[in-house]
């Protein structure tokens, strides 16, 4: 029978989805920016962009009771959720409507629809915090220099302008199919000190290599090879590597993914895989992209002639799941060391 306590416990998923559409339009809106980084009253911050005094109150008495505010300034809870943003912005800005409408894609195998630039720019906002570490370890401990790289769905742009910082004489393209995250792209490289080594393209990865003259000696493609998968299957991926490695001999491409581990019970019971993985293996299925463990990966690479000359995994202190790998590769015909 429903008893005050069961439907407390029943009415915490509904709790958590109000609480994040709500906290995800505040952080776009630069509410919890203001509040947080520049120290500004809860009142203060919501007056500047929410228009009806009513909704203003509303608003500050949701934060409070919610626990996000006390006496008007940011608590602990509202500053973990500003450091956690990119989370937020993928998973809301980018994936909210998918799982709002995920029940479209239940008789249906057409994709549901996601916002492209939303999952970019999020996408690329977790990266800061886990896969750019990751690619700096890994290409210091390979240790060499690039000139002409290529991201192969660059979502925002962040990795371009890293590399461009790290590598003073690197040109760089970034590869975006969506219009809106191309154009995100460019945004955010043309504020950046290195705008003119950088270029945007929009198009996809197999369209983009089919059609240029350009060559490269180092690619990263982080967080997209399960795209081509989901989209092209076993052969588009093959075909995408074949047409990468055979236009660029000595190129090392460092592929940042998944290693699916949705089927171990066991190991989804770590807090970090419940409250987050959990929920981001669900929605690859639903949208055309499909995740695959490390050894698939591993024999494919192998497969198609190419060897693993660097590889790491995680961000120690934030996510030690084992789950996001790197593997630098080359062509096993073209090794220059
Ligand atoms: C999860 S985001 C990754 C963004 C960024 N590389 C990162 O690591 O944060 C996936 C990106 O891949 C792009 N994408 C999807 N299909 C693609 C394809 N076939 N070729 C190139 N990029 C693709 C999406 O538009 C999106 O920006």
């Amino acid at each position: 029978m429903l008893t005050r306590n069961r439907l407390i416990e029943a009415l915490e998923p509904f709790s958590g989805y109000v609480q994040s559409a709500v906290l995800y339009n505040l952080l776009e809106h630069g509410v919890v920016e203001q509040i947080v980084v520049n120290e500004v009253s809860a009142r203060k911050a919501l007056e500047s962009v929410v228009t009806t005094p009513e909704r203003v109150e509303a608003l500050r008495l949701f934060l409070r009771t919610a626990g996000y505010i006390d006496n008007d300034r940011a608590t602990d809870k509202l500053v973990q959720i500003w450091e956690a943003r990119g989370w937020y912005q993928m998973m809301i800005g980018g994936y909210g409507r998918t799982f709002l409408d995920i029940g479209a894609g239940f008789a249906s195998p057409a994709a549901v629809p996601r916002d492209g630039r939303m999952v970019g720019v999020g996408s690329c906002e977790i990266s800061v915090h886990d896969a750019i570490p990751l690619m700096y370890r890994v290409l210091d401990q390979r240790g060499k220099t690039y000139r002409s790289g290529i991201d192969l769905g660059c979502g925002s742009g962040i990795f371009l302008t890293t590399l461009a910082e790290k590598y003073p004489e690197m040109r760089l393209t970034g590869i975006e199919p969506s219009p809106e995250g191309a154009a995100a792209a460019v945004e955010f490289v043309a504020g950046s000190q290195h705008a003119d080594r950088i270029d945007i393209v929009n198009a996809d990865a197999i369209g983009h290599l089919e059609q240029t003259d350009s060559h490269y000696d180092f690619g990263i493609i982080s967080f997209v090879i399960h795209e081509i998968l989901g989209q092209d299957g076993e052969d588009g991926v093959r075909k995408f590597l074949r047409s990468l490695f055979d236009t660029n001999p000595g190129i090392e491409l460092l592929v940042i993914d998944i290693d699916y581990c949705w089927d171990d019970e066991e190991r989804m019971r770590d807090p970090h895989r419940t409250n987050y993985y959990n929920h981001y293996f669900l929605l690859h299925p639903f949208t055309d992209q499909r995740l695959e463990t490390k050894e698939y990966w591993t024999k494919l690479y192998e497969s198609e002639g190419l060897e693993v000359v660097v590889q790491d995994v995680d961000t120690p202190g934030l996510d030690e799941t084992g789950i996001v790998t790197a593997m630098l590769l080359r062509s096993k015909e073209n090794r220059d060391d």
